[in-house]
C-alpha cells in the first residue's frame, strides 16, 4: 500500500455545483473524527480559504508558491480554526500560473511533486483534499495528476449530467498518461430539494447512469450551509444540527466506509 496521505481532488468544471462546500465540510468532518486533514485551495477565487476564515491579508503563503516550487507543502500549510484541519490558501497570483509554467516540462506535475516530497512523516496529514476551480485547466490537471481519486459533486438540476462525460474523459486521459492509479472516488449529489420533482428525476437519472459510483448520501439544499462561509466557518461548525451539516457528516462516514472496503479488497 502507498504511504503518505490519501489525496482526493474535488472537481467538476461546472461552476457553483458545491465543490468548495463539499471540500470544506468533508475535510471538517474527517478532522472531527481524528484525521489530520489538509485542504489545498487550487482555485484563484479562494473560496475555500475565505470559507475557512483565512482573510486575504493573512495569505502570506499560498498554493501559488507551491506550484512555482518556492515553498514546500509543509511550509505553505497554515492551521485553521478547526482542530486537525490545515489549508494551503490560494491568492489571485494563481490566475497567472498557467502562463508562467506553460512551457515547463513538469507543468502538470507541480502539485504531485510537491506532495510526494512531503510525506506523512513530515506533516502528519492523513487526508489531503484539493478544491479545484470550475475548469478543466492546468490547475485541475495538476490536482488529478497528484490525487488518488476524484470526488465529483453534481448539483441536482436539469443539466447535471451534461459535462460529466467530459470530466470522466479527462480523468481517463490523466489515467492513461500521467496517473494510472487515479480512480473516481464517488459522485455526490448536492443542493437537493425534495419538493422539486425535477430534482428527484435527476437523482434517478444519475444513479441509472453512474450506478454504484453515486454516494447514498444526498446533500440537501440548506440555507444554513449557504450562510456559513460568510462567517468564515464550515457549516458543520456554524450549525451542526442543520440538515446540510448532518448530511456532510454522513457523507464523511460513507467515504471512510468505502475506503476501508477498497483497502480490504
Ligand atoms: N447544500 C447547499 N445548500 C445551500 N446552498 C449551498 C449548498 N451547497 C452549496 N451552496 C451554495 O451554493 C454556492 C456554490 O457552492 P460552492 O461554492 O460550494 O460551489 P463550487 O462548485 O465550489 O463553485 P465554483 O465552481 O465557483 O468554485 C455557494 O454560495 C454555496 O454557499
Ligand atoms: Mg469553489
Amino acid at each position: 500500500m502507498k504511504h503518505g496521505p490519501r489525496i482526493i481532488t474535488v472537481a467538476n468544471q461546472k461552476g457553483g455545483v458545491g465543490k468548495t462546500t463539499t471540500a470544506i465540510n468533508l475535510a471538517t468532518a474527517l478532522a472531527a473524527i481524528g484525521e489530520r486533514v489538509l485542504i489545498v485551495d487550487l482555485d484563484p477565487q479562494g473560496n475555500a480559504s475565505t470559507g475557512l476564515g483565512i482573510d486575504r491579508q493573512d495569505r502570506t503563503v499560498s498554493s501559488y508558491d507551491v506550484l512555482t516550487g518556492a515553498l514546500t507543502i509543509g511550509a505553505a500549510a497554515i492551521p485553521t480554526a478547526v482542530p486537525g484541519l490545515s489549508i494551503v490558501p490560494s491568492t489571485l497570483d494563481l490566475l497567472g500560473i498557467e502562463m508562467e509554467i506553460a512551457n515547463a516540462p513538469d507543468r502538470v506535475l507541480r502539485l504531485r511533486n510537491a506532495l510526494s516530497h512531503n510525506t506523512a512523516e513530515e506533516t502528519g496529514f492523513s487526508y489531503v483534499l484539493i478544491d479545484c476551480p470550475p475548469s478543466l485547466n492546468l490547475l485541475t490537471l495538476n490536482s488529478m495528476a497528484a490525487a488518488d481519486s476524484v470526488l465529483v459533486p453534481l448539483q441536482c438540476e436539469f443539466f447535471a449530467l451534461e459535462g460529466l462525460s467530459q470530466l470522466l474523459a479527462t480523468v481517463e486521459q490523466v489515467r492513461r498518461s500521467i496517473n494510472p492509479s487515479l480512480t473516481i472516488q464517488g459522485i455526490v449529489l448536492t443542493m437537493f430539494d425534495r419538493r422539486n420533482n425535477l430534482a428527484n428525476q435527476v437523482v434517478e437519472d444519475v444513479r441509472a447512469h453512474m450506478g454504484e459510483k453515486v454516494y447514498d448520501t444526498i446533500i440537501p439544499r440548506n440555507v444554513r450551509v449557504s450562510e456559513a462561509p460568510s462567517h468564515g466557518k464550515p457549516a458543520i461548525l456554524y450549525d451542526l444540527a442543520c440538515a446540510g451539516s448532518q448530511a456532510y457528516l454522513q457523507l464523511a462516514s460513507e467515504v471512510i466506509r468505502r475506503e476501508r472496503r477498497l483497502q480490504a479488497a
